[in-house]
């Protein structure tokens, strides 16, 4: 992991901008899961957009040190990426959940018991409103109608809606998003591993 953090390193240097910010502790797998990416999607500097919603999608947002290895697999400086993760709003430097789980609270679904799905939620994954379970997994949030009022009570993970929801539906979606993070995480373990022994 020590070579892969060089190589960040050796990016070069000028813009001060990313350099300015306190240094960050990142897990190796999200350099293992750039890589990944990376040589999953081929393609050079164009793949800047795409390669950064997948790590977002997976990390839950754009750490520095990682804007940084990014720009270094690219061939592009970390200013060029740290550009472009300012500019789109969707990008987010703030540490959010890889799933972000959204409870509507509109009226529709305010009135179809929305906050016990809320509850559920909180008792699932052990954390408070706003706030990010510590491996980073899951975010919690409520928010306004998500314009979906005939599914009420709804919540949306990411960018996908869910409806009709109740306690035990709640509960299997929950464990349905445990379990595909476990397997990607022991399927990019993997990959590593046979990289390294090549
Ligand atoms: S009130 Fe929840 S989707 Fe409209």
């Amino acid at each position: 992991m020590a070579e892969m953090r060089n190589e960040v390193t050796e990016e070069p240097a000028g813009s001060g901008l990313i350099d300015a910010q306190a240094p960050e502790e990142i897990d190796s797998e999200a350099y293992r899961i750039v890589d990944r990416y990376v040589s999953e999607q081929p393609g050079g500097q164009e793949q800047l957009i795409p390669l950064l919603h997948r790590v977002q999608e997976y990390l839950g947002y754009l750490p520095f040190p990682v804007q940084e290895y990014v720009a270094g697999k690219l061939g592009l400086s970390p200013v060029e990426v740290y550009a472009v993760v300012s500019f789109y709003h969707f990008f987010t430097t703030t540490p959010r959940g890889r799933y972000q789980l959204k409870v509507c609270m509109g009226t529709a679904c305010f009135v179809n018991n929305a906050q016990t799905i809320c509850d559920v939620l909180g008792d699932l994954s052990g954390i408070e409103l706003g706030g990010v379970t510590e491996d980073r997994l899951f975010s919690l949030e409520q928010v306004r109608c998500i314009g979906a009022c005939g599914l009420a009570p709804a919540l949306m993970v990411n960018d996908e809606a869910h409806g009709h929801l109740t306690p035990i539906t709640v509960r299997k979606i929950f464990r349905k998003l445990k379990s595909a993070a476990r397997k990607e995480k022991n399927s990019a373990g993997g990959e590593a591993d046979s990289e390294n022994k090549h």
